[in-house]
């Protein structure tokens, strides 16, 4: 599969921004991402699609550079870039350029003494049902793994069978109820947590359900840190 996992980067927030209003339309506030970023305690993931990227790069290829805008990349340029994205409000901005424009879901994490607790998780409703949001959540399970997290737990709408599915897939359990937990219609959460991600046996769930989805989507790349790659490669 063409898409690639890696650590939400400043130049994706206006993108993310938008796939999170689309997913979740009535959340407010919105996640303030640029202040996420500097969290120590939270880490966020993007999926890319890669397959555009590349085809990005090859019309690049084959048509010369613009000229290069005097502006852009000095300081004047810096300032006007922060107000721009002050006033788009997330808007997608273009000059983010190909790769936050690639972005196709994103995944947050929160690190609470031994837990991780997912905020929030969405595909791009035109990526959805082709393997983005497991991907996530594998990617989200390394990185606890590698944290040294003993549970992850998150809370979905008791009415989101979609995204429950998938956490049962991955050995989410429902364990409590809160009483009207959303905000927009007081809808109740299923509260859902692993069982320990540190045993053998989760540890060995965990393989063979990757040992599926790669046989299913093929090879990907999951990156939990800028430089750090994890290539996920399908069972011989
Ligand atoms: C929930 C969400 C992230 C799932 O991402 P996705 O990329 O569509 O899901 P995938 O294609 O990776 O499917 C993974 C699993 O999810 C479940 N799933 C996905 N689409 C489903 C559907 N239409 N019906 C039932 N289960 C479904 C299945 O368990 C599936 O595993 P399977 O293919 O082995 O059956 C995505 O639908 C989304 O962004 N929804 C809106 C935001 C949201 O609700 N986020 C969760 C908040 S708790």
């Amino acid at each position: 599969m063409d898409v690639q996992i890696r650590p939400l980067r400043r130049e994706d927030i206006s993108r993310v921004s938008q796939i999170e209003r689309q997913a979740f339309p009535t959340l407010w506030p919105a996640t303030p991402f640029k202040r996420e970023l500097e969290n120590r305690r939270a880490k966020y993931l993007v999926a890319m699609d890669t397959g555009s990227l590349r085809e990005v790069h090859q019309d690049r290829e084959a048509v010369p550079p613009p000229p290069r805008d005097p502006v852009s990349g000095g300081l004047l340029g810096r300032v006007l870039d922060g107000l721009k994205a002050r006033l788009t409000n997330g808007v997608p901005d273009p000059a983010a350029g190909p790769e936050a424009e690639s972005i196709v879901g994103f995944l947050g994490l929160w690190f609470m003494a031994d837990e991780a607790h997912i905020t929030a998780v969405a595909v791009s409703e035109s990526w959805r049902g082709r393997g983005v949001g497991e991907l996530l959540i594998i990617g989200c399970l390394e990185l606890a793994m590698a944290s040294g997290s003993s549970v992850v737990s998150l809370e979905a709408r008791v009415s989101n069978h979609v995204a429950q599915s998938l956490y049962l897939k991955y050995g989410f359990e429902k364990v409590g109820i809160r009483k009207a937990y959303y905000t927009d219609n007081r809808e109740d959460a299923t509260i859902m947590t692993t069982r320990p991600i540190n045993t053998e046996e989760y540890q060995a769930r965990f393989r063979r359900l990757k040992e599926c989805y790669m046989e299913r989507y093929g090879e990907v790349i999951i990156r939990l840190g800028e430089g750090e790659e994890t290539a996920v490669d399908p069972p011989n």
